[in-house]
C-alpha cells in the first residue's frame, strides 16, 4: 500500500482518537452498526478489521463476543491495548495488514470492516482479500462492511465531512473530518472506488450481499430536522453491506 496512506494513522493517531463524537459517528455510524448487531453475540467469534482504537471491538466484546481486532497502525493498536485496561476488556489486538489477514489463524462467525475497504489500493487486492477471507469464515458466517460512498460527496459538508473525489477509480482521495463546532479535526487519504466496483467484487468472489439500512439515533432525530435526515437517507454518505456465502 502507498506508504503515506499506511503511515497517516500512526502520525495522526491522537487526533483521530479525539474524533469519537462527531456528528456522523454518533448519530449515524454507531447506531447503524449497533442496530445490525442487535442480537445475542455470546461466545461468537468476531474479527474487527481496521479496528482503529477499538471502539467497535469494545462494543462487540461487551455484547459477549470473543473479539480479535486487527489494524496496520501500530499507534492505534497501542491506544486500543491501553483502552483494554481502561475499559476492563480482554480483546486480542493485533498489528498487521487486514487485506492479507496477517497473523490471523482461526475462523470467525463475523468479520467486520468499518471504514476498511476504502483503503484497498487496487481491484486485484480487493479480489484477493475477498478470496482469502473465505479461509477464515464458516459456512454460515457473515462479513459486515461499512464503506463510504464518495459519489455522494456533495452532501458530505452537511454532515461534517469534506471530500475531494478524483475522477478515476483507484486514485487517492483526500477527505477532512470536522468537529461539530466546525473546527477541522483531521485530514486523511484513502482510495476512490465506486460502490458498483465493490458489489461486482463481492459477487465475483462468490458472496451474496445485501444492504443494511442506515439508522439515525434518537438523539440525532431530536437535534436535527426531518429534512436533514431525509436528505442523508436519500443520498447515503456510506453504505453497510452484509456478505454471506
Ligand atoms: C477511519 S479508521 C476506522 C477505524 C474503526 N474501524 C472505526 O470505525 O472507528 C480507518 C482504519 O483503517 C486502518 N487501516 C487502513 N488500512 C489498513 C490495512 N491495510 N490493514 C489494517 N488496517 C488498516 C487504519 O489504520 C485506521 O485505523
Amino acid at each position: 500500500m502507498n506508504n503515506a496512506i499506511k503511515e497517516q494513522y500512526d502520525i495522526k493517531a491522537n487526533k483521530y482518537n479525539s474524533l469519537r463524537e462527531v456528528l456522523h459517528v454518533k448519530y449515524v455510524k454507531r447506531p447503524s452498526i449497533e442496530a445490525y448487531f442487535s442480537f445475542n453475540l455470546k461466545g461468537k467469534r468476531v474479527l474487527d478489521l481496521a479496528c482503529g482504537e477499538g471502539e467497535m471491538s469494545r462494543y462487540l466484546y461487551k455484547k459477549g463476543a470473543i473479539v480479535t481486532g486487527l489494524d496496520n497502525s501500530k499507534e492505534l493498536i497501542s491506544i486500543a491495548k491501553d483502552k483494554n485496561i481502561k475499559f476492563d476488556t480482554d480483546i486480542n489486538y493485533l498489528h498487521g495488514d487486514g487485506f492479507k489477514l496477517q497473523n490471523i489463524n482461526q475462523k470467525f462467525d463475523f468479520i467486520v470492516g468499518i471504514y476498511f475497504l476504502n483503503y484497498v489500493s487496487s481491484k486485484r487486492k480487493l479480489n484477493d482479500f475477498l478470496k482469502l477471507s473465505k479461509n477464515f469464515l464458516k459456512s454460515d458466517s457473515k462479513m459486515i462492511f461499512l464503506i463510504p460512498d464518495y459519489d455522494f460527496r456533495k452532501y458530505y459538508n452537511n454532515y461534517g465531512i469534506e471530500s475531494f473525489t478524483p475522477k478515476n477509480e483507484g486514485d487517492k482521495l483526500k477527505f477532512k473530518i470536522f468537529h461539530d463546532d466546525g473546527q477541522l479535526g483531521i485530514e486523511l487519504e484513502c482510495f476512490y472506488w465506486k460502490m458498483k466496483t465493490y458489489e461486482t467484487a463481492f459477487k465475483d468472489a462468490g458472496f451474496k450481499f445485501r444492504e443494511h439500512a442506515l439508522i439515525i439515533s434518537q438523539e440525532g432525530l431530536k437535534k436535527y430536522s426531518t429534512k436533514f435526515w431525509t436528505e442523508l437517507k436519500a443520498n447515503p454518505i456510506f453504505k453497510i453491506y452484509e456478505l454471506s456465502l
